[in-house]
């Protein structure tokens, strides 16, 4: 059976490497991975694979439910603190706008007043359009499967001070559509039109039971299927969908300021009404400790602290403690996997695996790496229930809890993970009341097949970056991925499979291993 594993990610590296064989691509796709962030602090290779693994853990998510982590630009950036208006240069606020782009915040609230045909930033000289274009760029340089996300822009527009009977503000040569289509171009854009596409076509699921009727599509089917980046809202009343067919209307979004109204879900059926509220966004002041506690009440924060250009990036930490809802600090551990030379029956290591870390005193849970090889409990979700726990009393290796030839889950459970804040704490609702105490569970989440790419789906499962460039139509979008992952299968061939699930034979294997490595991949520009 083993065979049949090993071979198969030989043949899926080298299918790799043949999608990867287009190296025009490949060198302006790793050109364009610099993203340059010369004043927002760039984020380590630790945070981005923390904050990648998040949002492929939700890619089965629909976007309304994700959290989302925001910056109301008029409150810390775009203010006249700094005398924005004399200055007339705005080059430092675009440097700092695009930076912030390439931070965790995925979500902004932009000011905006009316000038005829053009939509500007209240007391500068700032057109909504230029902003665009650092959005555009930034969108371009991203638009791979590694870095893509889904970003919110809500616009909060002012009329110029007229009375109602003067419709002034109401000038009927602006037009939205033609602004997004030159400066940032429909094609990123997910508008009301997809969604009403996507309802009708039934699309639209959401594993909280609701009917497509109101629900939204789910975070991969937007990036990947859809290849859409930006949901545009509007959280006034001044256009409509036929004066503004690109953005959606102000009733779609829950959007608070100052104090929040909804309540911190405290039971499950707390948790399944809440989580039938869309888009739920609160914009108020928050420090690095609350910011926390309002992403696992289910709520996307979006930061207003007073702040301008000189000191916004101070704002860095409290974002950071946002953005990261499942993992531990410094994890996920890159700890390569050793087994003591000498004597291998009994050191087997693989620190590869995923464990939820639940503190009983004080209620809280957190995701650390560990070795796979340990016995340790297991989580299960009963069928598509967001909210339905178990955790298997019997201890078992990574290996063991799940392999290919199921789980040790009862009938109509699944090995599981939490793949939202909302679902983190209905299991801690779970073990609380089932008065568990500190305790370590495996979760559905493993990076056995590729170092640094985390997984779910047992322990077999393969890199997505690998599986979504084998699709034709993502060739060109997704290679700077597969020369990555072409590397690091060509390391699993020769590494990994030395230790991770080998009991038995193991001369024999690597014999075989490097066998079929050198034939095959004899003759590979490296
Ligand atoms: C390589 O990519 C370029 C640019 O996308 C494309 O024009 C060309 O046809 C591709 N070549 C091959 C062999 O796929
Ligand atoms: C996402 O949902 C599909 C369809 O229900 C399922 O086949 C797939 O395993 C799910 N993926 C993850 C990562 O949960
Ligand atoms: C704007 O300021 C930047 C440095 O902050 C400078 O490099 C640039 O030349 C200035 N542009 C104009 C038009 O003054
Ligand atoms: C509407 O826009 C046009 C062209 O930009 C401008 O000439 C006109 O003055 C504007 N009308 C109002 C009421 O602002
Ligand atoms: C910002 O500019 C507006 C009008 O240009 C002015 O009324 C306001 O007082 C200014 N605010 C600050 C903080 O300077
Ligand atoms: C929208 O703008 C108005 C007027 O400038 C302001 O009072 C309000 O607080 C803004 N809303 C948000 C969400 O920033
Ligand atoms: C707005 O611009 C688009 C082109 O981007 C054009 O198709 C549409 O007709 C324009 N709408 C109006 C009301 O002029
Ligand atoms: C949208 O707004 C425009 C301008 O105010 C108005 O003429 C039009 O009737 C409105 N359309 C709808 C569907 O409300
Ligand atoms: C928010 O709550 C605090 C403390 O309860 C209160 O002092 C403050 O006035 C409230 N703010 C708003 C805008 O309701
Ligand atoms: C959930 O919603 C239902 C129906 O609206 C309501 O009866 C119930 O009290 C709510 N539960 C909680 C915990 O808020
Ligand atoms: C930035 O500076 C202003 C004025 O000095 C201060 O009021 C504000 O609190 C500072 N913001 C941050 C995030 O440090
Ligand atoms: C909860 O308790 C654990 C162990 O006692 C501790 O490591 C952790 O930092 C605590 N978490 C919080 C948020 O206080």
């Amino acid at each position: 059976m083993r065979i049949l594993i090993y071979l198969f990610i030989i043949w899926s590296s080298l299918r790799t490497l043949a999608a990867a064989s287009n190296l025009t691509v490949a060198v302006e796709g790793v050109a364009s991975e610099t993203v340059s962030t010369a004043v927002w602090p760039t984020m380590s290779p630790q945070m981005t694979v923390a904050f990648r693994s998040q949002r492929d853990v939700m890619g089965n998510l629909t976007i309304d439910q994700l959290p989302y982590v925001g910056l109301n630009l008029r409150r810390v950036l775009l203010n006249n603190e700094t005398n924005m208006v004399n200055d007339g240069n705005n080059t430092r606020l675009f440097t700092m706008f695009k930076s912030m782009l390439g931070s965790e915040a995925n979500a902004f609230v932009l000011d905006l007043e009316q000038h005829n045909n053009e939509l500007t930033v209240p007391d500068s000289t700032l057109l909504f359009s230029d902003l665009l274009t650092e959005l555009q760029s930034f969108i371009f340089s991203t638009q791979n499967n590694l870095y893509a996300n889904v970003i919110v822009l809500l616009l909060n527009i002012s009329a110029p001070a007229l009375t109602s009977t003067e419709r002034g503000y109401q000038n009927e040569t602006l037009n939205t559509t033609l602004i997004l289509d030159k400066n940032l171009g429909s094609t990123f854009i997910y508008k009301p039109m997809d969604l009403q596409s996507d309802r009708s076509k039934g699309n639209a699921w959401n594993i909280y039971g609701k009917s497509s009727s109101d629900g939204w599509p789910t975070l991969g089917s937007v990036l990947y299927e859809q290849k859409k980046r930006l949901v545009i809202g509007e959280l006034t009343d001044i256009f409509n969908e036929t004066t503004a067919p690109y953005i959606f209307p102000k009733d779609v979004f829950h959007y608070e300021q100052g104090n929040a109204t909804l309540d911190c879900p405290s039971s499950v059926d707390g948790l399944a009404n809440l989580s039938s509220i869309h888009w739920r966004f609160l914009d108020s002041r928050f420090n690095s400790a609350d910011i926390k506690e309002y992403i696992s009440c289910g709520v996307s924060p979006i930061i207003s602290n007073p702040s301008y250009i000189n000191n916004v990036t101070q704002l860095a930490d409290i974002i950071h403690e946002g953005s990261v809802w499942s993992w531990d600090v410094n994890q996920p551990s890159v700890t390569s996997s050793t087994s003591k030379s000498g004597d291998l029956s009994d050191t087997l290591e693989a620190y590869n695996c995923v464990l939820f870390h639940y503190f009983a005193n004080n209620g809280t849970a957190t995701w650390r790496v560990d070795n796979c090889y340990d016995s340790n409990v297991g989580l299960c979700r009963y069928e598509n229930r967001a909210f339905k726990w178990l955790v298997r009393s019997n201890k078992a290796t990574y290996f063991d809890f799940d392999n290919y030839q199921g789980s040790k889950c009862p009938d109509q459970y699944t090995f599981n993970i939490p793949r939202t804040p909302l679902e983190q704490r209905s299991l801690i609702f779970y073990l609380r009341n089932a008065s568990f105490p500190d305790t370590k569970i495996w979760i559905d989440l493993n990076s056995i097949s590729v170092s640094n790419c985390w997984v779910s789906g047992g322990p077999y499962a393969s890199c997505p970056y690998e599986k979504v460039i084998s699709r034709r139509n993502f060739v060109t979008m997704m290679v700077p991925a597969s020369v990555c992952s072409f590397a690091l299968l060509f390391i699993v061939v020769y590494l990994s499979v030395l230790r991770v699930p080998i009991y038995d034979n193991r001369k024999n294997w690597r014999r075989v291993i490097n066998k079929i490595s050198k034939s095959e991949l004899e003759g590979v520009p490296s």
